[in-house]
């Protein structure tokens, strides 16, 4: 098993380029099966989750060229196999996105329940409820959602769909089926994301009628057939944010090649607010740091607040800065797992249910520490990149999941990080 070897205490300095978007990739890899024409979708970044996708559509029968620059060339005339088997799914939640299109497309789906999750139960009961509104009828057996389009029908029908809570792969699922459902759906609760308004993009791209998307109330008009389109996949918000407090935390000055400020206020507001300086600028975002940070204070909530998958990296910062901060998960209920991880590098962190209290010391010590998730794993890099001594990352199979080479562009800025085998 991979691990990462980091030497701390070198400030970052540099350019680096952010990928395209893991969280638009999956759905959008999903949204190319609701058509039989050619899809072609640019800036798709290279990772495990993205491997997993690939292999799961080609599975059913879908052809997908991954080329070198990014571009992932799709075609599904049609699938012989409508399905999405426990062992893709166990490793990678966002396959329950198969559902929506696979259902609206060929009237079928059999898609395995995903299980728990290291960082909260993640049910998908809103998805169901959602799909069977428009019409579906599902089942669970074996594990496994099987749905199918009541007898006589030969498409989803529009509905207005509200959901419990804000869901963001749920919106997306209902998205993707809507688009080729006949009459009109209504979402509303819908998630904001900037990953909904990039998937709402391409379906319209693909000859869709979707309007609203990124407020939260969508409309989607269906219609008979998608046909085949380019698009090209918005870059990555939470990737950009993960290098925003690594430079914070470190130090230096920094070029974030098409990153999008617009698409972090909440997480540039407070990176300003603790003393760092972050500057949108043509073609991305600039951030200077030097000295210590003030810590501060967050809730993470749906966008546009301050990003879940945001919290453990923010948490990194906080526990070298100076002063107290308290930090709130209102999304999951377990993500709170590199807490232990950054106690033991010589943080002080007292929890209690959704509320981590940091208490800012002035040195952080490496130590070997695992990785529980893909964003905590990214929290631990950063503590290991302003730790004292070296810092052993275990586990980063979680980080190859969700970041592109990560160690080679920290590497590029300056890091003394390696990949150990
Ligand atoms: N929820 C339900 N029932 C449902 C759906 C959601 O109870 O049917 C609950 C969840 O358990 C959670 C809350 O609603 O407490 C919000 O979950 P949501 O459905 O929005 O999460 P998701 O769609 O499964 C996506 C991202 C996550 C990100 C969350 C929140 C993708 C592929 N995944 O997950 O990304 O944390 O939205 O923003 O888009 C990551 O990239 O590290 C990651 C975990």
């Amino acid at each position: 098993m991979d691990k990462l070897l980091i030497r701390g205490g070198r400030p970052l300095r540099g350019e680096i380029r952010i990928s395209g978007a893991k969280n638009a990739a999956l759905p959008e890899l999903c949204a190319a099966l609701l058509t039989p024409e050619t899809m072609t979708l640019r800036n798709i970044p290279r990772l495990q989750d993205v491997a997993t996708m690939l292999k799961l559509i080609r599975n059913m029968g879908a052809t997908a060229e991954f080329s070198p620059d990014g571009t992932v060339v799709i075609e599904s005339r049609e699938l012989h196999f409508p399905e999405a088997p426990y062992e893709m799914v166990k490793t990678m939640r966002a396959a329950v996105l198969a559902l929506g299109p696979l259902l609206a497309r060929f009237g079928e789906a059999t898609v395995s329940l995903p299980g728990g999750c290291a960082i909260g139960a993640r049910p998908v009961d809103q998805h169901i409820k959602g799909l069977e509104k428009m019409g579906a009828e599902i089942v669970i057996e074996h594990g496994y959602m099987i749905a199918k389009l009541p007898k006589g029908w030969t498409r989803l029908k529009g509905a207005n769909i509200r959901t419990d809570m804000i869901t963001v792969t749920g919106t997306e699922n209902f998205m993707m089926a809507a688009a080729l459902a006949e009459g009109e759906t209504v979402l509303e609760n819908a998630a904001m994301e900037p990953e909904i308004t990039d998937l709402g993009e391409m379906l319209n791209a693909m000859g869709a009628k979707v309007t609203g998307h990124g407020t939260s109330e969508i409309r989607i008009q269906g219609v008979e057939k998608l046909h085949g389109a380019t698009h090209k996949v918005v870059s990555d918000r939470i990737e950009c944010g993960t290098f925003l407090c690594a430079v914070a935390a470190t130090g230096g000055d920094v070029l974030l090649k098409d990153g999008r400020a617009e698409h972090l206020e909440a997480v540039i507001d407070l990176l300003k607010a603790a003393g760092a300086e972050v500057q949108a600028v043509e073609g991305g975002i600039r951030v200077r740091s030097e000295g210590r940070l003030e810590a501060q204070s967050f809730k993470t909530t749906e966008y546009p607040g301050f990003p879940t998958d945001m919290q453990a990296q923010f948490m990194a910062l906080n526990c070298i800065a100076e002063g107290d901060s308290k930090i709130t998960e209102t999304i999951f209920e377990n993500r709170f797992m590199h807490v232990s991880e950054l106690m033991r590098m010589g943080a002080r962190i007292d929890v209690d249910g959704k509320v981590a209290i940091t208490h800012g010391v002035e040195r952080l010590s490496g130590a070997i520490v695992m990785a529980t998730d893909l964003r905590a794993s990214a929290s631990l890099v950063i503590a290991g990149l302003v730790a004292d001594g070296e810092t052993m990352v275990d586990r980063i199979y979680h980080l190859d999941r969700g970041y592109e080479q990560m160690e080679a562009k920290l590497r590029e800025l300056g890091a003394d990080i390696e990949r150990v085998k």
